[in-house]
C-alpha cells in the first residue's frame, strides 16, 4: 500500500515538502476515531520474545525511529501507532535555530539513500521539553541533543549539560550527538579530550539525580579504527551506558546515482542502503570491544528486515531506521517485528 499508493505521490514533491504532508496525512487519519487503534493493530506485532530489557529500560520492541525525523518533539503521539518500540527525538539544541538554507534534503531513489544537510533546525530546547511534558504513557523516548552552530566546541559541554539538565525529567534515555557531518567542528568533539570533558559533565550531572536514565553516545560512520577504538576507551572509562552507530556518512564511495547529480547536491551526510554495510561493521567492532554490558543500538542502511536482522547480529541490542521508513514505510517496521519473531523462534 505504501510503495504502490503513497509513496508515487509523496515523491512528486520536494523531500521535505514530502516529509511535512506525510505528517499531516497521518495526523488527520488520527482524527478519525478507531483509526490509531487500527494503525497499531496493523503495524505492531504481539509477541512477548519482541520485548528488550537493558540498562533499566523495557523496550516493547527492538525497532525504533530515528533521530531527525521528529525533530521538535511533535510526532511521536501520532508516531507511536505505527508500531515503533521506541522513538529518539531531536537533536534539539538549547536556543531554536534555522538550519542551513532549502533545498537541504535530497532523495537519491536509485540507492535507496538520502543527502541532508539541515543542520540542527529545530525550535529549542525549551519549547521541546514543554512538548514532552505532555508525553502519554506506554512508548520509550529517547532525546538526542546537540550545540548550538553559534556555540564555539570548547563551549560545547555548556550546550550538551543545559539540553542535559532541562530534559532530564522528560526523556527515558539521552543520545549525546557529536556526529552530524552538518554542524562545522561538531565530529572535532569525537576527539578523547572534548569527548571526556563532556561525558564526564553529563555523568556529574546524572549522580545528582534519584533515578539513572542512559546515556549513549550517537557516533559516526567516517571513524577509522584508532579513533574507534578511542571512543570505545572513552564509552568504557567514563561509564557512559553505550553507543548508536552511526549517524550519516561524508563519504560518497559506491554510489549507483551519477556522479554529476551528486556532486550538483553537494555537502551532506549521507544515509540508506549505501551506508549500511558501513555502520554493521561499527556496530560489531564496538560490540567486541565494549563486551555484552553496553547498550548498542544499530542504524544505518536498514531497507529491509533483513538488514535489521544483521545489524542484531552484529552485536546491536536495538535498530533504529530513518531512511529506510521514506522508502519503505511502516511496512517496514512491522517486517522487521516479524522476522525479529521468527528468528527467536527458531533458536
Ligand atoms: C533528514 C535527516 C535528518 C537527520 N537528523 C538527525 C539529527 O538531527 N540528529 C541525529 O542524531 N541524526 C540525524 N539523522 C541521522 C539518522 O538518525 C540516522 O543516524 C542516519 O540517517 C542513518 O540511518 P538510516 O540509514 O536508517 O537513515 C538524520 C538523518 C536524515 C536523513
Amino acid at each position: 500500500m505504501f510503495r504502490l499508493a503513497i509513496r508515487p505521490i509523496l515523491f512528486l514533491f520536494q523531500p521535505e515538502t514530502a516529509h511535512h504532508l506525510a505528517v499531516a496525512g497521518l495526523r488527520l487519519l488520527c482524527l478519525i476515531p478507531g483509526m490509531s487503534w487500527l494503525l497499531h493493530r496493523r503495524y505492531s506485532v504481539r509477541s512477548a520474545s519482541l520485548l528488550v530489557e537493558k540498562k533499566g529500560l523495557r523496550f516493547p520492541n527492538p525497532v525504533g525511529l530515528a533521530a531527525g525525523f521528529d525533530k521538535n518533539a511533535t510526532l511521536f503521539p501520532t508516531f507511536r501507532f505505527l508500531g515503533f518500540g521506541f522513538i529518539e527525538v531531536g537533536t534539539v539544541t538549547p536556543k531554536p535555530q534555522p538550519g542551513n538554507p532549502k533545498p537541504r534534503l535530497f532523495r537519491l531513489p536509485a540507492d535507496e539513500a538520502l543527502i541532508n544537510r539541515m543542520g540542527f533546525n529545530n525550535d529549542g530546547v525549551d519549547e521541546f521539553a514543554e512538548r514532552l511534558k505532555r508525553r502519554p504513557p506506554g512508548i520509550i523516548i529517547g532525546a538526542n541533543i546537540g550545540k548550538n552552530k553559534a556555540t564555539p566546541d570548547e563551549q560545547a559541554v555548556n550546550d550538551y549539560l543545559i539540553c542535559f539538565q532541562k530534559l532530564y525529567d522528560l526523556a527515558d534515555y539521552f543520545a549525546v550527538n557529536v556526529s552530524s557531518p552538518n554542524t562545522p567542528g561538531l565530529r572535532a568533539l569525537q576527539d578523547k579530550e572534548p569527548l571526556r570533558i563532556i561525558l564526564t559533565a553529563l555523568l556529574e550531572e546524572r549522580k545528582k539525580r534519584a533515578q539513572v536514565k542512559p546515556i549513549l553516545l550517537k557516533i559516526a560512520p567516517d571513524l577509522n579504527d584508532a579513533q574507534l577504538s578511542d571512543v570505545a576507551e572513552i564509552v568504557q572509562e567514563t561509564g557512559i551506558d553505550g553507543v548508536i552507530a552511526t549517524n550519516t556518512t561524508i563519504s560518497r564511495d559506491g554510489l549507483v546515482t551519477p556522479p554529476h547529480t551528486v556532486e550538483r547536491i553537494g555537502a551532506g551526510g549521507l544515509s540508506g542502503w549505501p551506508l549500511k554495510a558501513k555502520s554493521t561493521r561499527i556496530v560489531s567492532l564496538m560490540r567486541q570491544k565494549l563486551g555484552d554490558s553496553y547498550l548498542i543500538i544499530g542504524c544505518g542502511g536498514i531497507e529491509r528486515a533483513e538488514d535489521a536482522l544483521e545489524k542484531l547480529k552484529a552485536g546491536a541490542d536495538l535498530v533504529q531506521i530513518y531512511t529506510g521508513f521514506i522508502y519503505r514505510g511502516p511496512e517496514l517496521v512491522r517486517s522487521i517485528q516479524k522476522l525479529y519473531v521468527a528468528n527467536h523462534a527458531s533458536h
